[in-house]
């Protein structure tokens, strides 16, 4: 007898899913059997071949600041699928900059993408989450890609982390208000991950390697693949009894290296 694949019949929305976190995730989801929706504010053509070309992928063009965009995006999604069964808030971007130089403006980019787009997404899928039927006992799956700096300051990182930290209690009421409603919310919390946005930093700034190991007691950077784990278990059955949690996957960089 085969095992029933473990996301079999489960559709998953990914917000800034063209990025390299969200191409991973969505890469390891299908394996398990999802069905996902990539919701991104960056063309489809970012896409690997592998996704624009698997029937379990589809592509919606959405900015996550827009609430009305977020709102169709879901809409549809849920329409298509006829359910939505999580809802991952991965749409991110980092501006770095010294405390005292910290440009007002790009504090507020950043947290109109990464919490207010979050809130957008978390607030507009569980609105359409609390009306599914529950299915062994949860209506559906609200996730969010956090960081290990949700709780840790980092150098040059006020608006990344506010955001992030903001992002982190922002889950935990959610959590806290629709356990009884079958809506669980959880968050994974990487490291330092060579994609994406590090990846940028890293190829672009000459100390970064030197400053991200430093700070790695694994001593290495993290993979995407590493995320995309973490996503597997949070959409999956397995946990179920998980709600308001912090998966951090962070190669120990929230110990402090000290060597
Ligand atoms: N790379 C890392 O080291 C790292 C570590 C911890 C957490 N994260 C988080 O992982 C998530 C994904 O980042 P990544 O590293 O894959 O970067 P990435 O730049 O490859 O992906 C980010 C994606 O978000 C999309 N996006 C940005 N603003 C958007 C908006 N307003 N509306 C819709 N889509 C938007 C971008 O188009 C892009 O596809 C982010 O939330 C980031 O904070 C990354």
């Amino acid at each position: 007898m085969t095992e029933q694949a473990k996301l079999a019949q489960t559709t998953v929305a990914i917000s800034g899913g063209c990025g390299d976190i969200g191409q991973a995730v969505a890469r390891r989801l299908i394996e398990d059997g999802a069905r996902v929706i990539l919701l991104d504010r960056s063309p489809e053509d970012l896409l690997s071949a592998d996704l624009a070309n698997n029937t379990k992928v589809s592509y919606l063009r959405c900015d996550v600041t827009d609430r009305d965009a977020v709102q169709s995006a879901l809409t549809e999604a849920l329409k298509s699928h006829g359910r939505l069964d999580v809802a991952i808030a991965n749409a991110g971007m980092v501006t770095n900059e010294p405390f005292l130089q910290v440009n007002p403006a790009n504090l507020k980019a950043t947290m109109e993408v990464n919490f207010y787009g979050a809130f957008n997404v978390a607030q507009l899928a569980a609105r359409l989450m609390v009306s599914q039927e529950p299915l062994h006992g949860v209506r559906g799956k609200v996730l969010f890609t956090g960081s290990w700096v949700q709780d840790m300051p980092f150098p040059n990182g006020t608006s990344y982390i506010c955001s992030k930290s903001a992002v982190k209690m922002m889950a935990m009421v959610m959590a806290q208000e629709l356990a009884t409603q079958g809506i669980r919310v959880n968050i994974v919390a990487p490291g330092i991950v060579y994609a994406g946005l590090s990846k940028k930093l890293h190829d672009a700034q000459p100390d970064f390697r030197e400053r991200v190991s430093a700070a790695i007691p694994l001593n290495e950077m993290q993979t995407a693949e590493s995320v995309a784990d973490g996503f597997a278990f949070l959409c999956s059955k397995d946990s179920d009894y998980m709600t308001g949690s912090t998966l951090l996957i962070d190669g120990g960089a929230t110990l402090v290296k000290r060597t």
